[in-house]
């Protein structure tokens, strides 16, 4: 995404909040002021998520959980990560109600990344070049999709925009 002119970037990890044990959802949000402001700046995100027994990691969704109007009528993409075969499919479908929930709007063109061990090396670079291909069309689609929906908030009033 860096390497692509007409895409800035946010990059966080979820291992870096520090969140309390019980779930306090939007109450905290404060207490994350750089998720909150990139969010309200953002016009599309990009979930990477691992597959844990085909769902995703509670620390994604805790995250996720501290914003909700921040998200509405924005744009999301998802990346699923596996160790087994099947490139995260399961935990993608599992996102689909989740996010549709916070108001995002899911592209149809997700990544995959199936025994993830085998394709990065130590230094963190691609192994495979089929990947070269489909995140070009990944990237293009949630481009396409932030872009028309930034242009359907400011053109198009809504109840639900800040
Ligand atoms: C608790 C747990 C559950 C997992 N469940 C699955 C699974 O259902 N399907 C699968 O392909 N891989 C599964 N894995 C392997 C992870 O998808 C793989 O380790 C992950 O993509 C890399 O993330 P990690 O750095 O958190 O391990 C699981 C791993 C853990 C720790």
């Amino acid at each position: 995404m860096g390497e692509r002119s007409e895409i800035e970037t946010k990059l966080f990890d979820v291992r870096d909040f520090d969140l309390p044990k019980d779930d306090y959802g939007q109450a905290l949000k404060d207490q994350f002021p750089e998720w909150r402001d990139a969010i309200i700046h953002a016009d599309g995100l990009v979930i990477v998520t691992p597959e844990y027994n085909h769902g995703y990691p509670g620390i994604l969704k805790s995250v996720l959980d501290l914003l909700l109007k921040e998200y509405i009528h924005k744009a999301v993409a998802l990346v699923g990560v596996s160790a087994g075969p099947f490139g995260g499919t399961r935990v993608v479908e599992a996102c689909l109600p989740m996010v549709r929930e916070l108001g995002l709007a899911v592209t149809f063109t997700d990544l995959n990344f199936s025994s993830i061990k085998d394709k990065f090396d130590e230094n963190g670079k691609l192994l495979d070049e089929a990947y070269e291909k489909r995140a070009k069309d990944f990237l293009d689609e949630i481009v396409w999709m932030s872009g028309a929906l930034r242009w359907a908030r400011k053109n198009l009033p809504s109840k639900h925009h800040q």
